[in-house]
This record gives structure tokens, sequence and C-alpha cells, in this order.
């Protein structure tokens, strides 16, 4: 079975990670870059910390408006699919690389299998939104997290086939939870275990709109007058920040403790030690829930409606009075243990099995 995944973007690198071994035992197996993401921090660190092989084929398309990225990305992906002839395609997640990689392969005719199907914010403003709900639509197999994502492909009545496998984040992280316990990031930037907050930012939505990026940098100023708060800094907010002249706001402050994005092991082994988690980002608030912290989303929704009912994720917007308010209750009263909300750690065979019994030549 002749089987082609496509990456491009941080979160796709860790999905993978968690197929990849299986896939290149099971199938004839190819992955394709398409150059989304292509620092080292944002790219490579993860091949290396992940211990994935380097992809088959590199796109190259890196930065640009929605049209140029998924444009060029169908129109080079097409080129190589039709040379490889696949069974089936498999996409990850929901970035620019899942919609352009699925779009070439349904329209060349090849059947397309999404690792995360059916997660909705019922934003359409949001480019992950259209992205994941184009990608279900063109789907033949389609592979659930949760339960709430299940059920939203059956509400829309998507023609490919439906299942639920888990979480492939929980996967990965059983996988190398050892290696992440040893590593010794807190030492190198002069931490102690529980004094701290790790926090993350990179929506589109919080960081693209200046006066919703100063709003943002007010709620990590005011948790910094609180407590020390570790942020490694994703190159879009970065960049955001520094057009908008609030860069000083982000290195000035004696608490706030401003990084490189980290790789995979450093930044778990951030989060692990932490008193909790403050994000918008969708891998992140699932594993801060695997790894026992509580996450505080700085968004008004989430699509991991689970972990919002179990109280693990509560969602502050961009606001620093609910922020501080979340922040001063957590400390106080955590969330009870529920575990399992994310699945059994056994996605990937649960995707390896069905693919190679449905799609098998
Ligand atoms: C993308 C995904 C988002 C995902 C995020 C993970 C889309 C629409 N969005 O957002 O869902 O959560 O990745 O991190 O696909 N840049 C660099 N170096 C890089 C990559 C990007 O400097 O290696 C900068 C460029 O200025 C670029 C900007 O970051 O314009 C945004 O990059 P892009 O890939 O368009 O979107 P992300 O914000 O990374
Ligand atoms: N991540 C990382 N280093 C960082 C920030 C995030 O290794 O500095 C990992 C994180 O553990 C998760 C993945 O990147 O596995 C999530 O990517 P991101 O937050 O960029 O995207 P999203 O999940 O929101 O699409």
């Amino acid at each position: 079975t002749k089987v082609v995944s496509i990456v491009g973007a941080r979160p796709n690198f860790v999905k993978l990670a968690a197929v990849a071994e299986t896939f290149d035992r099971e199938f004839e197996h190819t992955v394709i870059h398409t150059g989304q993401h292509y620092d080292y921090e944002m790219s490579k660190v993860f091949f290396e910390q992940l211990r994935l092989r380097d992809p088959d084929i590199h796109l190259g398309v890196g930065s640009g408006s929605q049209g140029y990225q998924v444009g060029e990305i169908v129109k080079k992906a097409e080129e190589h699919l039709k040379s490889i002839n696949p069974d089936v395609v498999v996409v990850y997640g929901d970035t620019n690389s899942t919609l352009a990689g699925a779009l070439a392969a349904a329209k060349a005719g090849y059947p397309v299998a999404h690792v995360e199907a059916g997660l909705r914010s019922h934003d359409m403003k949001m480019q992950e939104e259209i992205n994941r709900r184009v990608v279900d639509h063109v789907s033949a197999l389609l592979f659930a997290p949760t339960p709430s994502a299940r059920d939203n492909l059956l509400k829309e009545n998507v023609p490919g086939k439906v299942f639920l496998t888990g979480d492939v984040h929980v996967d990965v992280l059983q996988k190398w939870i050892e290696s992440i316990q040893r590593s010794n990031i807190l030492g190198r930037l002069g931490l102690l275990e529980g004094e701290y907050v790790m926090a993350t930012i990179h929506r589109a939505e919080n960081v693209d709109d200046p006066a919703k990026l100063a709003e943002v940098i007010k709620c990590l100023k005011e948790l910094a007058a609180l407590t020390k708060v570790v942020f490694p800094i994703h190159p879009r907010t970065r960049s955001r920040a520094e057009e908008a002249g609030l860069e000083k706001e982000l290195y000035s402050n004696p608490n706030l403790v401003a990084t490189k994005p980290l790789g995979y092991v450093d930044f778990l082994r951030l989060v692990t030690g932490s008193k909790l988690v403050v994000t918008d980002s969708g891998g992140v608030q699932r594993e801060a829930y695997l790894l026992g912290k509580p996450a505080i989303v700085l968004r008004d929704r989430t699509e991991w409606i689970e972990l919002v009912q179990a109280e693990w994720v509560r969602l502050a917007d961009a606001n620093p009075a609910r922020l501080v308010q979340e922040y001063k209750k957590l400390l106080e009263k955590p969330p009870a243990p529920q575990p399992g909300l994310l699945g059994d750690g056994k996605a990937a065979e649960r995707i390896t099995k069905t693919i190679s019994e449905l799609m098998r030549r």
C-alpha cells in the first residue's frame, strides 16, 4: 500500500510522529514537507527531537498570503502525487498544509485520510475552521480524536467513513515522556520547579490586530506581576509585536522570560514543571491536561469541549481581569483528575489498522 503524508507546520510534525514509525514499517510511505514552517526552531528541531526521518520531498513554499501558500502547495503537491500514484494521502490537523494537501489529493483523484477530523470552533473567520471543514468534506477516512469531534462529522453528514481513534498527541507524549523528564531546560533557563507559568500565544485572531495584541500583552504583564512567566515566542507573534512597536513590553520585563520557540522535549519539560499553562494553542491545551496542568485559554471558545466540561481548560479570552481571576481560582482549587478524555494512546494503531484494511491494493 502506497501512503503519502503531507506535513508543513509545527503541529503537523508532532502528529506525524505518532504514526511515522508504523507507516514506514507497514506501507510504502512517502513524506512531503510543504515548507510552510522553515525556521530551525519551527521545523528541523521536531524531526531531531521526535526522531523523524528526513522528508522525502520538500516543496519549499515558505510564508505568504493565504492564497499564495495554499495555491503553491496545491500546484507543487499535485505534480508529486501524480508521479507517486498513492493509495491514500494522509493529512494532519488544520493548517494550510493540511488543506492544500487534501485539495491536491482529492482533485487528482486520490483518497484523503484526515488525522484530527471533526473539530469545530464554529467561527468561520478563523483560517483553521475553513481548513478543517473543507478537508473533512473531501476526505474518505476521517479519524476523530474525541466523541464530540465524531458527532460533529456525523451531524454534517460527511461523505467519508468516520472513526473515533483518540488523540494522536497522547501517543506521542507517552512515547517521549521519559526524554521529557530528562530534559535539563529548567537548569538552562535558571528556573525552579513549580515557580512559573508557561505561556504560548500565536493565533492570528490574537496577534494580527495591534489593539488585540496589546490586550494579550497586557494579560501577560498582569500575570507577570503575580508570578514568573516563561514565554517561548512564535515567529508570527514576534513579527506582529515588532510591527506594532510592542516588542519592548515583551523583552524588558524581568518576570517575563521570553525565549525562542522551543523543541518538543524541552517545551513539554517546562509544562511539566509549571504551575499551570496560559495558551491559545490547540495542541498545548491538551498536552497541559495530559501532564496534569490546567490551561487558561486566551480565546472565547475551544474545539476541545471535553476539557472545558472537565474544568481542565478555562476560557479567559484576551481579558486580563478574567485571566488573573482564573489564575487565582486554579491555584486555590485545581481541577479534579479525570483521565482518559483524549483516548488511550492507541490512536496511531487504529489509524494504521484502518488504512491497511481499507486501502490495501
Ligand atoms: C500556522 C497555522 C496554525 C498553527 C500554527 C502552528 C495556518 C493557517 N495556520 O500558523 O493553525 O496553529 O501554524 O504553529 O496554516 N514564520 C517564520 N518562520 C517560520 C514560519 C513562519 O518567521 O518558520 C513567520 C512568517 O512571518 C509568517 C508567519 O510566521 O508569515 C506566519 O506563518 P504561517 O505559517 O502563515 O502561519 P502560523 O501563524 O505559523
Ligand atoms: N510546541 C513546542 N515548542 C513551543 C511551542 C509549542 O514544541 O515553543 C509544540 C507543542 O508541544 C505542540 C505543538 O508544538 O505539540 C503545537 O503547536 P502550535 O501550538 O504551534 O499549534 P496548534 O496546536 O495551536 O495548531
